[in-house]
């Protein structure tokens, strides 16, 4: 069955409305040149609603005495469906995706006046696409206009996101299982990427190991644009050109998840182009390595959110003062930052629909309390820029780990499993090799 668990987190969210309406559009489709098309991605709210594929449609979702679902879609098209595919259509909608009410996406701006009048709340995503704004407004307006015939505009217009982003931020069991589904196979990916790796390929090359194991095994594609970054370009936190060769005694760092069935995985690793770490690339190595170990440790129910990237810092910190890139004490360099020339971000994420997903990290002044079915992540690194002051055995090694963890009530699982350790990598590469090698021999 297809409604559980939409129609379940339909009814929760009706449940909070009070006596209000709720308005939950689609994406719309993004034109890449002239008349083709960005591959269409829904939106993400949209999405954890209905689970329905199509754009052009929105839900309409109404509090109160007479609760109801209302889902708007295209309408079936035979000839448009010969060039573009399957449109559900309304009726088909209504009953596949467990909808009180289906109609026509041409018809919601006419009915939207009828669903709002005399409700005391509007709930949408305000400011996130003026074009709905408008639409809003202009059905408030078409209600007062009949207000001599007794009916009242909604007095409030409140902000949907706060309400769905605390839904999405505990992950129910369906959503925890596709999570899984996509680690596994953005595991492979990346471990694909490493039996692949020789020295003079092209960053890209790498790209299209983890490409070609993310679509052969089902998963909808890249959820975030991957990095691929040989040496220093490492160093550089958002760079995705992946167009440059990897010399063999440097280091390369994939920061590549894949989607499934809407949700992301986003997991980093760093190894070492020729197979084998050289000894000042182990060092800063097992220094985020142990960052991260150091985080896992804080992931837990309870704890706050920043509680994790607090223990990584402290051991990044102190690994920085041991290779001679800071002097003082872990907690002076931390109080003056002194630290942020080699480590500036932080140190994880939500993780969930969107790679940054949804949710609030402070209540007020607080951290948010880490709780079972929370999923974030874990990723520590150590950026080393090549500077006047920076030992030169050190220039350009740029690392980042980076794995999934569900909270748990025992603590945190990380449910990402590509190679991790100087061992396991190294292992992994010596297969890929040796495999290559044989292959060549028969
Ligand atoms: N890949 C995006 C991030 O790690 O936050
Ligand atoms: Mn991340
Ligand atoms: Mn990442």
């Amino acid at each position: 069955m297809k409604h559980p668990p939409y129609s379940i987190r339909r009814q929760q969210l009706i449940a909070r409305l009070g006596d209000g309406v709720a308005i939950v559009p689609t994406a719309p489709e993004r034109v890449r040149n002239r008349d083709s098309h960005h591959p269409y991605r829904f939106d993400s709210y949209f999405w954890y609603l209905s689970g329905f594929p199509e754009p052009e449609a929105a839900i309409v979702l109404v509090g109160g005495d007479a609760p109801r679902a209302l889902l708007f879609c295209r309408e079936k098209n035979e000839k448009q469906e010969v060039w573009d595919g399957f449109r559900y259509g309304p009726a088909a909608a209504r009953e596949a995706f467990g909808f009180d009410e289906a109609h026509p996406f041409a018809e919601l701006e006419k009915m939207l006046p009828e669903l709002i009048a005399n409700r005391r709340t509007i709930w949408h995503s305000l400011g996130h696409d003026a074009a709905w704004d408008t639409k809003i407004g202009a059905a408030m307006g078409a209600v007062r206009a009949q207000s001599r015939a007794g009916k009242r505009a909604p007095g409030e217009l409140r902000d949907l996101r706060g309400l769905l982003d605390r839904m999405r931020l505990t992950k129910d069991a369906h959503e925890i299982a596709i999570m899984r589904h996509a680690a596994d196979i953005a595991s492979a990916g990346h471990t694909r990427a490493m039996r692949a790796c020789r020295p003079g390929m092209a960053e890209y090359e790498l790209e299209a190991e983890l490409g070609y194991e993310f679509r052969k095994r089902g998963a909808d594609g890249h959820a975030y644009s991957p990095i691929v970054a040989g040496g220093a370009h490492a160093c550089i936190l958002h760079y995705i050109e992946n167009d440059k060769l990897l010399a063999g005694n440097a280091l390369v760092l994939i920061d590549a998840g894949c989607e499934v069935g809407g949700y992301a995985s986003d997991i980093t690793r760093t190894f070492p182009v020729g197979g084998r770490f050289g000894a000042a690339q182990k060092d800063v190595y097992e220094i985020v390595l142990a960052a991260q170990a150091a985080a896992f440790a804080a992931v837990r129910p309870g704890a706050p959110f920043a509680a994790y990237h607090d223990a990584a810092l402290r051991v990044l910190v102190q690994g920085m003062i041991d290779l001679g890139l800071v002097d003082g004490s872990v907690g002076g360099v931390i109080e003056s930052e002194a630290y942020k020339p080699w480590y500036m971000h932080r140190t994880g994420h939500w993780l969930g629909l969107d790679v940054h997903d949804a949710g609030e990290y402070k209540d007020g002044e607080d951290w948010v309390p880490l709780a079972p079915g929370m999923v974030l992540t874990v990723e520590p690194g150590l950026y080393i820029r090549p500077g006047p002051d920076v030992p030169r055995h050190l220039h350009g090694i740029g690392v980042r780990i980076e794995d999934d963890v569900l909270v748990t009530p025992d603590g945190g699982d990380v449910y990402t499993t590509a190679p991790r350790s100087v061992a396991e990598i190294e292992e992994v590469m010596r297969e890929g090799a040796t495999r290559e090698e044989a292959i060549r021999h028969e």
